[in-house]
């Protein structure tokens, strides 16, 4: 895997002490409050993983699962919703847990399809954001990094289902999905 790498942009150590400083910025800013963490598979797993491991407030958590992009590189626009929620969130502070925050489209749908239940509010935690992707007005409230348009795998991230196992985020040789 390593070979399709074009180089590490953020190491194991770089998002481990970044996720800790997540998971307690969230639990001061939630503490005595009902939170539902909402984890958009499958990019997230890894990310989800470890930040709850470094929230300290008492939490609930649910997944979705959406597809928007099949197995190219580009957002089609278009999210499907492929796994809805199983617990009731009315009344309760919801935090989206994403990957990847890039045109913004899977989070922009995902919020307006969710106030219809009355959460008490809806803010979201990415691990990364590419904010010159943008194309839905909408922003992380808890960001790890930004990172440049590349196209990054690793740390649940993929390409074409592949790669979501390395323990780093790297940028993928575009060799690996132009040929
Ligand atoms: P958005 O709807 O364009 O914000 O897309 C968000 C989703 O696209 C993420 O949850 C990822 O699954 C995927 N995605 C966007 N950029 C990348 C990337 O650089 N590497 C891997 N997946 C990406
Ligand atoms: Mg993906």
């Amino acid at each position: 895997m390593r070979e399709d790498i074009e180089r590490v942009l953020l190491t194991e150590e770089q998002i481990h002490a970044r996720v800790r400083e997540m998971g307690k910025a969230i639990s001061e800013d939630f503490a005595g409050k009902e939170v539902v963490f909402i984890g958009v598979l499958k990019g997230c797993f890894i990310f989800m993983a470890d930040l709850m491991r470094c929230v300290t407030i008492p939490c609930m958590m649910d997944f979705m699962a959406v597809s928007s992009y099949g197995s190219g590189t580009v957002s089609t626009g278009a999210v499907k919703i492929n796994k809805d929620l199983n617990e009731d969130i009315e009344g309760k502070h919801v935090i989206f847990v994403e990957d990847i925050l890039d045109s913004g489209m899977t989070l922009s749908y995902l919020k307006q399809y969710l106030m219809v239940r009355k959460p008490a509010s809806v803010h979201i935690a990415t691990l990364l954001d590419k904010p010159s992707r943008r194309k839905a007005d909408i922003s992380a409230d808890y960001c790890g990094f930004q990172v440049p348009d590349s196209f990054v795998v690793g740390y649940g991230l993929d390409y074409a289902e592949k790669y979501r196992n390395l323990p780093y985020i790297g940028i993928l040789k575009p060799a690996v999905y132009t040929e």
